[in-house]
């Protein structure tokens, strides 16, 4: 159990509907491992992510993410299995009417927290590891775009995930600030030994943080294991 990988995948089929994105897809990510997901827009990368989420049914291989079985998927396990991952997307999805804190209450309650001493310190903690300690009341309107995602990523730390899931991150922000994220993110996950599947199509942050890269690509995914600028 102990080296089990965190994502183990066997002649997989992706799907939209009957649409079959991406076949033959065979990878296997250990515990603490930093991937990146590349290819074109519309060659599979949100849509393999969601199979990885369990928003996409796995309807052929075999597949288990986080010691879970995406064969035998149902609302119990899809909620086992999001609560040992963090996910971010592109678009921020902070709830606007609501500050930074109460964002972060909200998926701390909905994950079975209570105590609201164990929940402030937890929120200090992340909100800590991201850089924005003492931003808690303010909302996310308050915030720039780059401060916007460190909150995001700060909310997917909170259940201590065993995998963080990134979909585009930098997709809205200016380069620099983008640079700023993808280190970001790399070091807090490298410091819990998470796993990270990043996906983006800005090679320029390939170059300047090389990693191992998995590209979609005619409808299969190619494990490139390392890119060598
Ligand atoms: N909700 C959906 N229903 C049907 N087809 C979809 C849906 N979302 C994406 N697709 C199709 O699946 C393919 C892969 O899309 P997507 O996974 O979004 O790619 P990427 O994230 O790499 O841009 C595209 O052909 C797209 O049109
Ligand atoms: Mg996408």
């Amino acid at each position: 159990m102990l080296h089990e990988p965190v994502v183990d995948l066997k002649n997989c089929s992706v799907y939209q509907a009957e649409y079959e994105v991406l076949k033959e897809v065979n990878l296997v990510i250990d515990k603490g491992e930093f991937v990146y997901l590349v290819g074109k827009t519309g060659s599979g990368k949100s849509s393999f992510l969601k199979t990885l989420y369990g928003a996409l049914e796995l309807k052929s291989g075999e597949g288990k993410v986080c010691g879970e079985d995406l064969k035998k998927m149902n609302w119990k396990n899809i909620s086992q299995l999001r609560r040992k991952m963090g996910i971010i997307f592109q678009d921020f999805n902070l709830l606007n009417d609501r500050t930074i804190k109460e964002n972060l209450i909200f998926v701390l309650k909905s994950t079975g927290w209570k105590k609201g001493k164990e929940m402030d310190k937890r929120i200090n903690d992340v909100l800590a590891s991201v850089g924005l300690e003492g931003k808690a009341w303010k909302s996310p309107h308050q915030l720039s775009g780059g401060e916007q995602q460190r909150v995001v990523i700060a909310r997917a730390l909170l259940n201590e995930p065993l995998m963080v899931l990134a979909d585009e991150p930098t997709g809205n922000l200016d380069p620099e600030t983008a640079d700023d994220i993808v280190r970001l993110i790399r070091q807090v996950c490298k410091e819990r030994n998470m796993a990270v599947v990043f996906a983006t199509h800005n090679y320029n942050i390939l170059e300047t943080y090389p990693g191992r890269v998995v590209r979609c690509q005619s409808g299969r995914l190619l494990d490139e294991k390392n890119y060598l600028v």
